[in-house]
């Protein structure tokens, strides 16, 4: 069986061909049949899993039977066909009903776009300007845990994958290669995500470790001083599988083995439910890096944030996987610009899957955006090649939405651009 992978350049599209089980192998799920015998159960609750909230979504395997990827939502019906259910459910769920998952993007599908015509979409600028870098558009790839469940390589395919399209990777305290092996992968820049551990002295080692490194920006994940009820790891009895570390916590015993909750207490040994604004003081005094908030919903805790002298704040709910009901990102995202009036850029995460989602998202006030489960599906798909494809998906939509809106620039996507 062939599978044509439509790769995208720039100047066009070509495709590539390659035989299933030799795609499968190096994807590192081939196992003999059995594998995608037990997977094919995966591939029927894709459409569901992958947050299906548009009818075209529901409609199940249509669109990648013909072998043809041609969105992101057809990269999340076919991911689950190329990894164990375990990983599967550990990607795309969400914490408790999943309803703050569902949100996520039922709140960008209810957004409607006002466009504006004649005007000249010969040429659009989408680059944007962060931390004095610049970006050639507003998309940045979101630190994800564990990118070896989805693919051999994990991160350093991941890494390649943002490099071939031009995107800035996000790289996660919780990653299966090692945040230096990551850096050694690419000759791109690179953001480090922190979950503070328990240990300090490690949390300043690993700080510098990725200063040393050469990462450019520091994003402290605040919002999560407990993992949420994710019901869809516990029925699959999610742990990391042999083989597979924490690769960054080496040395800590929290290294390997379960990073969920054991069944009589919600603490995580991953994580520091004692971290408050003090500590945030504590990093800001460790390191001249950029330091970012991840996981900011509150205009207050926003205005904190700039205070205690953090550069930018991402607001976030973790994709859904935290507290559920809480709202979905586009729906606090003007709060919080209002409070931030400007003096740091925000930045916004949770259910992008269409580039007009990303235009959405500008036009709300966001300096840029950042997708997580969307690349994840990428990665699973088909490794670097799947990353940066999915990336060129989006950003080949958000510039058609560009066009069709009649914005040719970053700065004419205001709040204008939104039917009210
Ligand atoms: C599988 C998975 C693992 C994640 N791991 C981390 C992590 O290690 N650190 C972190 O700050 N956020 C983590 N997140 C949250 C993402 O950074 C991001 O907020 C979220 O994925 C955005 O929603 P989206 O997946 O709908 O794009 C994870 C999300 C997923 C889906």
């Amino acid at each position: 069986m062939v599978i044509p992978l439509a790769i995208e350049k720039s100047a066009g599209i070509c495709t590539m061909e390659i035989s299933r089980r030799e795609w499968l192998r190096s994807t590192g799920v081939w196992a003999g049949g059995a594998t995608l015998a037990a997977n094919a159960a995966n591939v029927a609750n894709a459409a569901n899993a992958a947050n299906a909230a548009t009818p075209a979504a529901a409609g199940g395997l249509v669109a990648s039977e013909s072998g043809v990827l041609a969105d992101v939502l057809d990269y999340a019906r076919a991911a689950p066909g190329h990894m164990s259910k375990m990983g599967w459910e550990y990607i795309s769920g969400g914490a408790a009903d999943e309803l703050s998952l569902r949100w996520n993007r039922e709140s960008y599908d209810r957004l409607r776009l006002r466009p504006r015509v004649l005007v000249d979409v010969s040429q659009l600028d989408t680059r944007v300007t962060l931390f004095g870098r610049e970006h050639a558009c507003p998309i940045l790839l979101a630190p994800t845990a564990y990118h070896k469940l989805s693919y051999a390589e994990g991160e350093i395919a991941t890494v390649r994958g943002a490099a071939a399209a031009g995107v800035t990777m996000v790289v996660s305290t919780s990653a299966t290669v090692s945040l230096e092996e990551v850096a050694q992968a690419t000759t791109k820049p690179l953001w480090f995500q922190l979950y503070v551990q328990p240990d300090r002295e490690f949390t300043r080692a690993l700080i510098r470790r990725a200063e040393t490194a050469g990462y450019q920006a520091l994003v402290v994940t605040v919002d999560s001083p407990v993992l949420g009820a994710r019901y869809r790891e516990t029925r699959s009895g999610f742990t990391l599988p042999p083989g597979m570390e924490r690769a960054n916590l080496r040395g800590l015993k929290t290294a390997t083995g379960g990073h969920r909750a054991t069944e009589n207490t919600i603490y995580s040994a991953l994580l520091d439910p004692r971290l408050t604004w003090k500590e945030i003081a504590w990093i800001r005094s460790l390191t001249n890096l950029p330091l970012l908030l991840k996981g900011i919903l509150d205009g207050e805790d926003a205005v904190r944030a700039v205070e205690v002298g953090a550069a930018g704040v991402i607001v976030s709910n973790h994709g859904g996987r935290n507290l559920d009901t809480l709202p979905a990102t586009v729906d606090a995202l003007p709060e919080v610009v209002s409070k931030v009036a400007g003096r740091v850029p925000v930045l916004v995460d949770g259910g992008i899957r269409r580039g007009t989602d990303v235009l959405k998202a500008i036009a709300l006030g966001a300096t840029a955006t950042l997708i997580g489960r969307a690349y994840l599906y990428g990665l699973a798909v088909g490794g670097a090649e799947g990353v940066a494809r999915v990336v060129n998906i989006l950003r080949r939509e958000f510039e058609m939405a560009m066009a069709l809106t009649g914005r040719s620039s970053i700065k004419a996507i205001d709040a204008s651009v939104i039917w009210k």
